[in-house]
């Protein structure tokens, strides 16, 4: 579906949401890269320090006594935290590094930050996730398929199963995944991580209505509308909504139609879900994929799952 029909599908809905990708224009890509530095949103650095501190371990599992490897990474954008891993494995063998994204300008800043690196190859994909993997199933010799920042839990179930079964069937077997995924925790935390003290992330949720005002000449008034994340216990998930704060009408100009939306009611915009190792597993071999091991920070915040095709 085109975005127009994203939106028109979406803002038609009983329950109204919009489609996550519409966060990232560039204010929106600016706003998320500092909400992984907020101290209340612990992921990222927990993901780092996992990659850190137990990066030898993890080379030596994707490696084992492989003389080359190829690395393929879903939304890779500029590789920050995964160049850690990189360069632990490029160590120890010839590696080809093949980081897939639709932002072509974060895969630049990520080339020119691998450039210097000895016995580590770059091939960047300007493409469609599903595309790439597709592309990756024709590379021959040992491989790995990185998909981290939790990014499985912005999918619905049956999305990531089925995401999770293209990389397995690109992988072909033997082949390795190395997931990030954020583990269910106390809900006030989770809440904090995605409702930030300095209003953040309230802006970044928000800004999906700027953008949809400049992209299809809407008429969103973003005073009206107020940021809102919520535990979704049957989902095991966060939720962020946008609370309309009063009856109104919007006018979305270029699509040709208008909504109202009632005092209170909210718009759906993105879904953060949670996982223990049982959720996981059962993810995993759904789609043929077994666990093969698990890494954590050392407040266990957050998992590193290496599982194999
Ligand atoms: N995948 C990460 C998470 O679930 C990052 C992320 C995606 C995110 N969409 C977001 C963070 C919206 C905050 C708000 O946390």
């Amino acid at each position: 579906m085109s975005a127009e029909e994203d939106v028109r599908e979406g803002l038609s809905a009983k329950q109204k949401h919009l489609p996550a990708y519409l966060f990232y224009d560039e204010r929106g890509g600016q706003l998320f890269t500092q909400i992984t530095t907020l101290p209340e949103y612990y992921l990222t650095r927990a993901e780092r320090e996992i990659f850190t501190t137990q990066q030898d371990e993890i080379a030596e599992l994707l490696t084992a006594d492989a003389k080359q490897l190829s690395v393929l990474e879903l939304g890779a954008g500029s590789a920050e935290k995964s160049q850690i891993l990189l360069k632990a494995l490029a160590k120890r063998c010839a590696l080809t590094f093949y980081p897939v994204d639709v932002d072509s300008a974060a895969l630049q800043v990520c080339c020119t930050n691998l450039a210097q690196q000895p016995s580590l190859r770059v091939s960047p994909m300007v493409m469609q996730n599903q595309e790439a993997l597709s592309v990756f199933q024709r590379v021959s010799g040992p491989k790995a398929i990185f998909f981290i920042g939790s990014s499985i839990g912005n999918l619905s179930d049956d999305e990531a199963r089925s995401l999770l079964q293209s990389v397995r069937a690109s992988l072909g077997s033997g082949g390795f995944l190395l997931l990030g995924a954020d583990q269910t925790k106390d809900i006030q935390t989770l809440l904090r991580a995605y409702d930030d003290a300095q209003g953040v992330t309230a802006q970044f949720n928000l800004n999906i209505l700027s953008h949809i005002n400049q992209r299809f000449g809407a008429n969103f008034d973003l005073s009206r509308f107020a940021h809102r994340a919520i535990w979704n216990e049957s989902a095991r998930a966060i939720e962020m909504h946008l609370v309309s704060q009063q009856t109104q009408q919007v006018d979305l100009t270029t699509l040709g139609f208008s909504i109202r939306l009632q005092a209170g009611e909210t718009i759906h915009t993105e879904s953060c879900a949670k996982y223990d190792e049982r959720r996981i597993t059962h993810l995993l071999s759904s789609a043929g994929l077994t666990r093969h091991a698990t890494l954590q920070d050392t407040k266990k915040q957050f998992a590193v799952y290496l599982a194999r095709a």
